[in-house]
């Protein structure tokens, strides 16, 4: 077996993780600060805001930003807090705010590109207020194909573009920015867990045989993890030869197109590419698909997710995007299970460490970055209350 064009030997730290780096409130605020603030975040695909007014918000770590799309047809991106009490300046996930944006609050109004419009009871405030001092807070944003990431907080992390460039010509075969919403909005679950054991269930491919009868069918062995050093990966399941067992997966087979935009290697293929620390995008023969983790605390994580269609979908392909979604919903519901029992398994006083197989280094490879960033999650016992924060500068000037 071969990750990142070396082949892996048998000498190798396969313990993961240790027990207590899943429910440390004190590390989990580093974690959002070192890592969730200063990574890169998806929000939306462009085409998810296509007309003036048009917004989608996200919420991650203590911090709230949106997208909208201006009267100008540019794509911004804020803060999601009004300049007069920080109040969030637009409540839902996704919609239209028109060609202003006010907030529900006391009534601020804001213009499309973060400048003031407006404050309410203008009169109440000093005349010679300078309005061009409560503009909205812009966010750092990058569009990649398509896919709007931002940050909020300045990082030496590389580009989207940089860090996603090993896979210009794959995913140029997928056009990405054209595909488009399906009309069903982006799903969102909030499960009992650390995020990181969410990432552990999804960083390996050890498991599909036991635990997902659907993928199994679909694609069986063949299924491989990837793993670069630059904080993507990539994993890829080529179709299994043979008649299908399950219904969904015959159905699914059956009924796809010959994806003949795509190259062969990739017409019966499912491939998805990660990206440090929490997103995953999946390229299949009939949509697009992304999913990413958000801790609220370190006890709580909301798993969010869209699918999109492609620009030309006829109705074959969208019957065959049905079926491949129930093959995913139920890979969803089969992977959030066992997020839970390694999660509990972390806190049990009978958990010391685990024994990672070399099918299993993709979840090294996550954990090696985030102690590269947070060199504390190397202490094998939990620091004492309060010591934290503390041990992790020590560790990092020492
Ligand atoms: S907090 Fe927004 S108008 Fe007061
Ligand atoms: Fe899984």
């Amino acid at each position: 077996m071969k990750l990142d064009g070396k082949p892996i030997g048998q000498d190798w730290d396969r313990s993961g993780l240790p027990g207590w780096t899943y429910f440390s409130e004190e590390l989990h605020e580093l974690e959002r600060e070192e890592v969730f603030r200063k990574m890169w975040q998806l929000v939306c695909h462009a085409n998810d805001v296509p007309e003036t007014g048009d917004f989608m918000t996200l919420d991650i770590a203590g911090e709230r930003g949106f997208v909208v799309r201006g009267s100008d047809g540019q794509v911004r991106a804020f803060h999601n807090l009004c300049r007069h009490r920080g109040s969030r300046v637009l409540a839902e996930e996704q919609g239209s705010c028109g060609s202003v944006i006010t907030c529900p609050f006391h009534g601020w109004s804001y213009n499309l590109d973060g400048s003031l419009r407006g404050m309410a009871v203008r009169n109440s405030f000093p005349g010679d207020v300078d309005k061009a001092q409560f503009s909205l807070k812009p966010l750092e944003m990058e569009i990649w194909k398509g896919f709007v990431f931002v940050r909020f907080k300045p990082s030496e992390q590389a580009s989207v573009a940089e860090l996603l460039s090993g896979f210009d010509e794959e995913t140029a075969h997928y056009n990405l920015e054209d595909i488009q919403p399906t009309g069903e909005e982006v799903w969102v679950d909030e499960m009992p867990v650390n995020w990181k054991s969410v990432r552990d269930v999804d960083n390996e491919g050890y498991h599909v045989k036991q635990a997902h009868p659907g993928l199994q069918d679909l694609y069986g062995g063949s299924y491989h993890d990837e793993v670069f050093s630059n904080g993507t990966s990539r994993s890829v399941g080529v179709f299994r030869e043979g008649e299908a067992a399950l219904w969904s997966v015959k159905a699914y087979r059956s009924i796809l197109p010959d994806a003949t935009w795509l190259p062969e290697s990739h017409r019966k293929a499912w491939v998805y590419i990660g990206m440090f620390p929490n997103l995953v995008i999946g390229l299949y023969p009939d949509s697009i698909t992304f999913y990413q983790e958000l801790p609220v605390s370190s006890s709580r994580t909301i798993q969010r997710g869209a699918v999109y269609r492609f620009k030309d979908e006829d109705r074959q392909l969208k019957v065959a995007r049905y079926l491949s979604g129930r093959i995913d919903r139920d890979t969803v519901e089969e992977d959030q299970m066992l997020t839970v029992w390694s999660c509990e398994g972390a806190k049990s006083s009978a958990y010391d460490e685990i024994y990672l197989s070399d099918l299993e280094y993709g979840l090294k490879s996550h954990h090696d970055q985030l102690r590269s960033l947070i060199p504390v999650m190397n202490c094998t016992e939990e620091p004492a209350i309060g010591s934290v924060a503390k041990i992790n500068q020590s560790m990092k000037t020492g």
